[in-house]
């Protein structure tokens, strides 16, 4: 499908790479709504782009239903959406205080999965309401953000890797649960990517990790995280998939 015209909401377009999003599909010719539990970084993308900022925890029904209802009846029922938020914190199941706190597992899952399947759902009951865009009954695309964690998550990563796994689970029944209506889903799963998540690391720890990808030898970049949310949106074959976007990097215990 075309971007120009549509109707797109994108969540963690705040930052890194859900705000890089937020401009190239801006820059494609879509209308975005920018929803992003900060308020200020929602804004700030929102209006850079010619858009709205949204604040929103994507973990919460009712907030994220009454932030995709200020984005339709500005913009129309959205036709593209891209779920960018989420969290990692570090934690061992048992760290020198004990257990790892229950809240702690709960929240990771809550925002990283829960909260992308929350949104999921409002955008793709608006898109079954929408008309088909082309002869072959396409009506809008999905897009998850997993991580290649879900794959080999390291040490302190079991809630992380366990959320993103869960993304990568469901991306086959939702694409199944969608495909009468003619609404594509597809996760993608990056390596090590240069955004203000990675930045809380030391330098000297994300050389080395930058370094151990085999090639290209060094982090993504929030382009070409966005290069492949344009593709996949132009790609009608591409549907119930998950994708690697990590230069054939596999992750080390820790
Ligand atoms: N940076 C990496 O190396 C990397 C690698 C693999 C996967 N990812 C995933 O990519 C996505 C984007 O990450 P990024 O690197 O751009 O991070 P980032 O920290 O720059 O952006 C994440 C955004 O999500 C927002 N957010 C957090 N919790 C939220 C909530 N409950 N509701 C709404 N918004 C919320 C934050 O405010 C922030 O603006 C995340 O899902 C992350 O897990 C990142």
């Amino acid at each position: 499908m075309n971007i120009e015209g549509h109707s797109a909401v994108v969540t963690g377009g705040g930052s890194g790479m859900g705000a890089e999003t937020a401009r190239r599909l801006a820059g494609a010719g879509a209308k975005v709504a920018v929803l992003d539990l900060d308020e200020a970084a929602a804004a700030r993308t929102g209006a850079e782009v010619g858009g709205i900022g949204l604040a929103c925890d994507v973990s919460d029904a009712g907030g994220v239903e009454d932030a995709i209802a200020r984005a339709r009846e500005a913009h129309g029922p959205a036709r593209i959406c891209v779920s960018c938020a989420g969290i990692a914190p570090a934690r061992r199941i048992i760290g020198r205080d004990g257990p790892a706190p229950l809240d702690g597992f709960r929240r990771v899952v809550e925002v990283n999965l829960i909260g992308t399947f929350n949104v999921m759902r409002i955008c793709a009951a608006d898109m079954a309401g929408l008309d088909p865009m082309n002869e072959t009954g396409e009506r809008g695309v999905m897009i998850a953000t997993a991580s290649v964690a879900a794959y080999e998550g390291q040490v302190g990563q079991a809630a992380y890797a366990a959320s993103k796994g869960g993304l990568v689970g469901m991306t086959l029944p939702v694409a199944r649960d969608l495909a009468s209506l003619g609404v594509r889903i597809m996760t993608i799963a990056p390596g090590l990517m240069e955004t203000p998540m990675l930045a809380g690391l030391p330098g000297d720890v994300r050389d080395r990790l930058a370094a151990s990808a085999p090639f290209p030898r060094r982090l993504g970049r929030p382009g070409e995280f966005a290069d492949l949310v344009e593709h996949i949106i132009a790609n009608p074959m591409l549907n119930g998939s998950v994708i690697r976007l990590d230069g054939a990097i596999r992750l080390p215990p820790r």
